[in-house]
């Protein structure tokens, strides 16, 4: 139990959200990107896992974290489908547009402009769409992932409708928005706190924060830009 909500950064697009009531959230948990910290997997706790789409950066190390059913996975149908068929014992499925109540939070599946497919070994198999999530904590704050995604205009109505204080906002160009896509993703979305991921993991993830900085005062966009660097946490009271 604690005073603040925990928003921790685990490189690429991996985030663990711990909930003022104690409550482990993870999202595309990825521990073994090239960024992320030391002790990444060790003594992981979680309660509930968010998968944005089927792709191995994303879907991640979440096989080895979802063995025991005090573990709920949340992902699109068809992604729930390849994990029931792995056996996995507590796998929600959901679609774009709708939400659902967990645990004391609220999960959203919004849209994403990508593709989505599981890869296993030579086999590809159909991940269904690739989406977005905005989280509702149990005290209101509201948390938006945007997943791997293009800009889109309907960002706006997330925006709009949910009113995220936080987005995390995919920059690193090539497979998801640059830095000039991304900062008009912030306008759009308009939330208070901006967490820019998915850059500089790979040589081909060539966005900069440092020209998403100067995208975001082109657009005069005054939201509060948190760089966190893998490891690192911001607390949102
Ligand atoms: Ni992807
Ligand atoms: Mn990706």
């Amino acid at each position: 139990m604690g005073n603040s909500n925990i928003l921790t950064f685990y490189g690429h697009s991996a985030f663990q959200i711990t909930t003022k009531k104690g409550l482990n959230i993870w999202i595309d948990p990825w521990l073994d990107n090239p960024e992320a910290p030391q002790g990444a997997k060790d003594d992981v706790k979680a309660d509930l896992i968010l998968i944005t789409h089927g792709h191995g950066d994303h879907l991640g190390n979440c096989m080895d974290m979802a063995t025991s059913s005090a573990t709920e996975i949340v992902a699109i149908h068809e992604i729930q489908q390849y994990l029931l068929a792995k056996g996995f014992p507590n796998v929600t499925g959901m679609n774009i547009g709708g939400a659902y109540a967990t645990k004391g939070v609220t999960v959203t599946m919004v849209h994403a402009i990508h593709s989505s497919s599981i890869q296993e070994g030579q086999d590809i198999f159909y991940g269904g769409e690739a989406a977005g999530f905005v989280v509702g904590l149990e005290d209101g704050t509201k948390i938006y992932h945007a997943g791997d995604t293009a800009l889109f205009g309907d960002m706006a109505i997330i925006g709009n409708l949910y009113h995220p204080r936080v987005a995390l906002v995919p920059i690193g160009d090539h497979y998801v928005m640059g830095p000039k896509e991304a900062a008009y993703a912030c306008k759009l979305i308009d939330p208070k706190i901006i967490v820019p991921m998915h850059y500089g993991t790979f040589p081909v993830l060539t966005g900069t924060v440092g020209e998403f900085e100067r995208q975001l005062k082109a657009h005069h966009i005054d939201a509060e830009l948190v760089v966190l660097s893998p490891g690192t946490s911001l607390e949102l009271n």
